[in-house]
């Protein structure tokens, strides 16, 4: 029925289901030699609906085999994000279920390497009987499981602990602080190292609310000691993960082997929408290797894309240069206004006067734009006209 936008439109290395609506990337975890992605789903439409865990594994982060659905949605009520952990051979998964205009947290666990779960009896593990309590993202913490989860409307992320992932005491809350527009979404917090010492970034998602008032994510860098959260700088100005309008929801994988910490963004967003039509609707961001650098003294985070397929842009000492790609994309630097850009979004980015370089990704429906030193990015879903040229507008000066 959509054979033509089908053709068109399917991404070559990024993850989309084979059909029907995705969201939010769910349970990102390694475990037993596999990637787990799953996510969240609508089994019977192109639009969101029925939400379910489906369920892709990779070996590299790249080739993607999606598998059936993980966890369907029950009478019990639709299965919301979440996250998963290992233990004792299996994984367990640890979601929100939504029901009746109740929020509470539930587990499930797999046998068989998460392809199927197994709901635990005295479901639900933590309940507030909240409207929008929602998206716990668990890990190991010297020997105790912490929980974030958000109370989304008070825009306040509970941090929690437990012994056996089925009773959970609250430690501490953070927020009311940056950006506060719309609700808060799919919290995450975890360690990276920088110069030998140790800080936490909690990032937090929230819809709208962002740079345009659109989906977005920020990032906070401070402390964790096993109970509280404590941000180092200043939580007035928000710190953004992305500055384009389609990387949403992001989080990242518990248990990855070679201790990198890698986030995958739902690549598209609550307000846009736009999506061609085709069998399925969404796609997921290149996975992105996180790290830390010292920007004036303020750790900043950065994020490297983990692909083979990155294009390089060498922008040449304070001249203001972009390529284009197929007339409707235009990426570059504007020396003049200190941004780097995609189209009408813009980060600021001052290269002083030294050259540099951008580092492109473009699939068939996406573009996504980072500086080498991966302090920026700006990532964005674009559906070119169905027969369109795909032809590099080469670099050029302005
Ligand atoms: C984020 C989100 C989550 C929720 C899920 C529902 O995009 O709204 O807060 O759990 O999507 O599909």
């Amino acid at each position: 029925m959509f054979e033509a936008a089908d053709k068109e439109y399917r991404p070559a290395f990024h993850f989309s289901p084979a059909k029907n609506w995705m969201n939010d990337p769910n349970g990102l975890i390694w475990h037993k030699g596999e990637y787990h992605l799953f996510f969240q789903y609508n089994p019977f439409g192109r639009e969101w609906g029925h939400m379910s865990w489906g369920h892709a594994v990779s070996k590299d982060l790249l080739n993607w085999e999606e598998l059936e659905v993980a966890i369907p949605e029950g009478k019990d009520g639709a299965i919301f994000s979440g996250s998963a952990v290992s233990l004792n051979d299996e994984i367990v998964a640890i979601y929100t279920r939504d029901k009746d205009q109740i929020q509470d947290q539930c587990i499930a666990t797999s046998s068989d390497s998460g392809r199927t779960f197994k709901k635990y009896i005295d479901n639900p593990v933590l309940d507030l009987r909240m409207e929008h309590f929602r998206d716990p993202k668990v890990f190991r913490y010297n020997d105790k499981w912490i929980m974030v989860v958000v109370k989304s409307r008070e825009f306040v992320v509970c941090i929690y602990e437990s012994e056996d992932l089925k009773s959970w005491t609250l430690l501490s809350e953070f927020g009311k602080v940056g950006a506060t527009g719309g609700q808060w979404e799919c919290p995450d917090l975890f360690p990276l190292e920088i110069n030998g010492e140790q800080v936490r970034v909690l990032i937090v998602s929230l819809s709208p609310g962002g740079i345009k008032n659109n989906s977005g994510t920020q990032y906070f860098i401070g402390n964790f000691d096993g109970r509280t959260f404590t941000p180092k700088y200043s939580t007035d100005e928000p710190r953004w993960l992305d500055y384009g309008s389609d990387n949403y929801a992001g989080v990242t994988f518990n248990n990855e082997p070679n201790n990198r910490r890698i986030l995958i963004g739902w690549m598209n967003s609550w307000q846009q929408k736009e999506h061609a039509e085709t069998s399925w609707t969404g796609a997921m961001t290149i996975p992105r290797e996180l790290g830390l650098v010292d920007v004036n003294g303020e750790i900043e985070l950065t994020q490297t894309p983990v692909c083979e397929a990155t294009y390089t842009v060498e922008i040449p000492a304070a001249a203001s240069g972009e390529i284009g790609l197929n007339g409707f994309v235009r990426l570059g630097y504007d020396a003049q206004k200190k941004i780097i850009f995609v189209n009408d979004f813009e980060a600021p980015y001052d290269a002083g006067n030294r050259a540099f370089k951008l580092l492109v990704v473009v699939d068939r429906t996406s573009v996504e734009l980072f500086t080498e030193d991966g302090t920026r990015c700006i990532t964005i879903a674009v559906f070119p006209p169905i027969g369109s040229s795909r032809e590099l507008i080469p670099f050029h000066t302005f």
